[in-house]
């Protein structure tokens, strides 16, 4: 991405992700709730997903990931100029947990800030990162942190979601750079649609409903989901801007190396890998192992493919994430 005549472009210096050490199992879920390994892999094509220690809080998860891309991109903390989380699942209500990860990290003073897009927060963080990169003239790298950690918000008596959901978290550092040839980011297109919140919340906590023993006791802490409805939306909303994004940028599908699609489940998956004409070997698939990791997910798989070699520098990307609010995005890049 560059501003007119600014001779600013922005590249993808480094990527990191960390999901926590714990598994849970189909099986072990068959355990907890009214399901089965079967149901889970033919509905969904989740087999496990990760869960955050007791101790472990977002911000953790988000340290542990932004170390990661700090090293691949083989610069120092002190390097960073600016920390964006984008999370849902906030270590408190505030402050916010940007600042939280800025303390784990050993920085001061560089400005840090929270922002809550749920499953499109990589597209988001890509576009805010850019913009800040391009923009004004005050950052060289920004730290682009995305993390969940669903498992404190998941309703372990709900089978609908609770076999759905994974923690984890993603990170990248973009840079600024005069040299066009590094550019990265070659175009993002967000959305959102305020009007169908109310297929994915979370209803009390905050200041329309306030934690009281009603809403614990009536289990309003817990995310709720209108399934049927969030799934026919994510498949519309990621097939329309993903033709959006290619349609304005002159491209065809053929010309992208890798679709990073949001991992929510494999049916939606395969569904825009057939209306969009992507080979198998193009399409990123992590949910199998992590199940949805929210904001982190495109991040997750992004930096799974950079690890195993299959994305490289040079490779184009088509990344669409879509969530609660509903919100969406899209985001071409050169990795
Ligand atoms: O990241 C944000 C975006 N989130 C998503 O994109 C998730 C989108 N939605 C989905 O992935 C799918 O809608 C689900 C996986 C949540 C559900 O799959 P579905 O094929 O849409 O199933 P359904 O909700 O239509 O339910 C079918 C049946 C129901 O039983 P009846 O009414 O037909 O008797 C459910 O009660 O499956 C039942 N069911 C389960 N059965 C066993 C729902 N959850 C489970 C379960 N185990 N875990």
């Amino acid at each position: 991405m560059r501003t007119k005549d600014s001779g600013r472009f922005v590249k993808i210096s480094g990527i990191g992700s960390y999901v926590p050490e714990r598994i849970l199992t189909n099986n072990e879920l068959e355990k907890m709730v009214d399901t089965s390994d079967e149901w889970i892999q033919t509905r969904t094509g989740i087999k496990e997903r990760r869960i955050a220690a007791d101790n472990q809080a977002t911000s953790d998860l988000c340290v542990l990931a932004a170390q990661r891309a700090m090293e691949s991109a083989k610069i120092s903390r002190n390097d960073i100029d600016l920390i964006l989380v984008g999370t849902i699942t906030s270590d408190m209500p505030f402050p916010s947990t940007a600042v939280i990860v800025q303390s784990k990290l050993g920085l001061s003073n560089i400005p840090c800030f929270d922002y809550n897009v749920a499953c499109s927060g990589t597209q988001y963080g890509i576009e805010l990162a850019s913009s800040l990169l391009t923009g004004s003239r005050k950052y060289r790298n920004i730290l682009l942190i995305c993390g969940d950690k669903m498992s404190s918000v998941v309703d372990w008596q709900d089978r609908a979601t609770c076999v759905l959901l994974g923690d984890g978290a993603g990170a990248m550092v973009l840079s600024v750079t005069e040299n066009g040839e590094e550019n990265s980011i070659v175009d993002v297109l967000l959305g959102a649609n305020g009007g169908l919140w109310e297929l994915l919340f979370l209803a009390a906590g905050g200041s329309k409903e306030p934690a009281s023993f009603k809403t614990v006791e009536n289990r309003k802490h817990f995310l709720r989901m209108s399934g049927r409805d969030v799934f026919r939306e994510a498949v519309l909303v990621m097939q329309s801007c993903a033709q959006e994004i290619l349609s304005r940028n002159n491209m065809t599908i053929e010309e992208i190396d890798f679709v990073v699609p949001h991992q929510a489940n494999l049916r939606i998956i395969t569904a825009l890998q057939e209306r969009l004409g992507v080979f198998d070997e193009k399409i990123c698939i992590t949910v199998d192992k992590y199940g949805n990791t929210s904001a982190s997910s495109c991040l997750i798989a992004m930096d799974t493919f950079v690890k195993s070699g299959k994305i490289r520098r040079g490779s184009k990307i088509l990344s669409m994430g879509f969530g609660a609010g509903l919100t969406w995005g899209a985001a071409i890049l050169k990795f």
